[in-house]
């Protein structure tokens, strides 16, 4: 089965968040299950540049007002296209804000070229390639569902559309929809029409003939209000294409015990090498050692995350005896209120405010355990880094946070099978009362190992939802 996969990131040419990760992995997941995966990304700067001799195999003389190519390269050891459009992608800045933090302007034009020549790849409109199916993620590659349907260059295989976060969805007034080069019929509920504008990822979701998202409770979560963001309704009218397939962790990248980044590597049989990775975490953060857990944070720092909940509760972190090393970036607000709890608590807490993807191995290889107050959660892989490397994970009840984590109560403690743990509503309070019983699960220090060597056995490889990918794959080809 020879698949396209549609996303504006990918590990390790360009990454903003967890979905560079899922789809860096996707190809070598897919290969055991007989799947061959060309992974179709934006040229941008640090695409183009790594490239290298890349070959090119087409040209639009003008895509969305545009001269565009199209360049073969090759994503690990698997097929990679890259839309080379200098005017939409070529620029400094981030793959969606300048480098001032805002969104670029013509962001709806970037990305509905991308969508439409990713439809133009996937439907035989391009010389020598074609491809069974059709796999987009998230409102950057929406689009090409959509076109698909409605103005394919040739017969349109199944597509399927992957929803990594619901929050963001590509949404643009009205004024749009000439510039798309869509037939009439696409404006419409049942096109790409969302409240009376233009919605990318509502398009996609109408348009694919399956939607897969990133956790089983998060395929239920979106059906309501609270996650849904509007598209609940659209997701339960689709209810019986709708199903979560949770995300798997890249091994060779993510593997303690032959990880470049660290001072000490170790298994869950020498858990005791893990402690030279956490003094020289302290040392790096400048943190006195102590008893009470070293916590640890690598995050976006948004609302999502919870972030704000947690910066109200630094000091009664300090004050139950435990430490804070934070790595992350985003809110200017929340940046500035955890440089100002780090002053606050000298030698306690210690914050890095940035991107360092190094560092963020030493802290899930050095740290006790990892918060993660998430409001909500499409899947998380944090929390995953954190199995495998020992680094309990303390995390909301929500999506993949709730469907990967076994909560350390009483049950799952004399059954040897937790590993973390979760509390519900994202509050002060319920925080609170987490951080409070991390603590004292941490104190006995034989029960802890236990949650780590339950965590580190745990199986976050891509083996199940690699399959779980490949069989969707098969039956929407038979179905066809
Ligand atoms: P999301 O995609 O919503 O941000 P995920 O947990 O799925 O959440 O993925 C986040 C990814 O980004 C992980 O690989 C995490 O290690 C990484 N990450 C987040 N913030 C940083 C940072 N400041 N430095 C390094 N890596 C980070
Ligand atoms: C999104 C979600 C995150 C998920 C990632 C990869 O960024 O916020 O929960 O793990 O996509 O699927």
């Amino acid at each position: 089965i020879r698949v396209l996969s549609i996303a504006s990131e990918a590990v390790p040419l360009i990454k903003t968040g967890g979905l560079a990760d899922v789809v860096g992995a996707l190809p070598d997941a897919l290969a055991p299950h007989g799947v061959e995966t060309t992974t179709f990304l934006p040229g941008y700067p640090s695409v183009i540049g790594a490239l290298g001799g890349a070959r090119m195999i087409h040209e639009w003389p003008s895509l969305m007002g545009g001269p565009a190519r199209l360049l073969q390269g090759k994503l690990g050891d698997h097929p990679l296209l890259v839309l080379d459009a200098p005017s939409l992608f070529q620029r400094d800045g981030g793959p969606y804000v300048d480098a001032g933090g805002r969104d670029w302007d013509d962001n709806w034009r970037r990305f509905a070229a991308f969508g439409r020549a990713a439809a133009d790849v996937a439907s035989s409109g391009v010389p020598h390639l074609s491809f069974d199916i059709a796999h987009a993620h998230d409102w950057q590659a929406a689009m090409a569902p959509a076109y698909l349907r409605f103005a394919p260059a040739g017969p349109p295989p199944p597509s399927i559309m992957t929803i990594h976060n619901m929050a963001f969805q590509g949404h643009y007034p009205a004024s749009i929809f000439p510039a798309l080069g869509l037939p009439d019929d696409a404006w419409s509920i049942n096109g790409v029409e969302y409240h009376g504008g233009v919605g990318f990822l509502k398009a996609g979701l109408d348009a694919a003939w399956a939607i897969t998202t990133v956790s089983p409770t998060y395929a239920r979560e979106i059906r309501q209000t609270e996650f849904g963001m509007g598209l609940e309704g659209l997701i339960r009218s689709r209810a019986d294409h709708v199903r979560g397939i949770v995300n798997g962790i890249d091994t060779t990248a993510w593997n303690p015990a032959a990880d470049p980044a660290l001072a000490s590597p170790f298994t869950v049989r020498t858990l005791g090498k893990r402690a030279p990775n956490k003094t020289a975490l302290e040392n790096e953060f400048h943190l006195d050692p102590g008893d009470g857990p070293l916590f640890v944070v690598v995050s976006r720092l948004t609302w999502q995350k919870g972030m704000d909940v947690l910066l109200g509760l630094i000091d009664h972190l300090v004050a139950l005896g435990a430490r804070l090393a934070l790595l992350g970036s985003g809110d200017k607000g929340l940046e500035g209120g955890f440089l100002a709890a780090a002053q606050r608590h000298p030698r306690r807490v210690g914050v890095r405010i940035g991107y360092d993807e190094a560092l963020s191995h030493r802290m899930q290889a050095g740290g006790d355990a990892i918060l993660i107050p998430s409001r909500f959660e499409p899947c998380g892989l944090t929390q995953l880094y954190g199995l495998a490397y020992g680094c309990v994970p303390v995390v909301s009840r929500t999506g993949g946070l709730a469907d990967t984590v076994i909560d350390a109560n009483l049950a799952a403690l004399s059954a040897g099978v937790a590993t973390g743990v979760q509390f519900n509503a994202v509050t002060h309070d319920a925080l609170a009362e987490a951080l409070e019983r991390t603590v004292t699960l941490h104190r006995d220090a034989r029960t802890w190992q236990q949650i780590q060597r339950a965590g580190m056995k745990t199986d976050f490889s891509w083996a199940r939802s690699g399959k779980a990918y490949a069989d969707l794959y098969a039956h929407l080809l038979e179905a066809r």
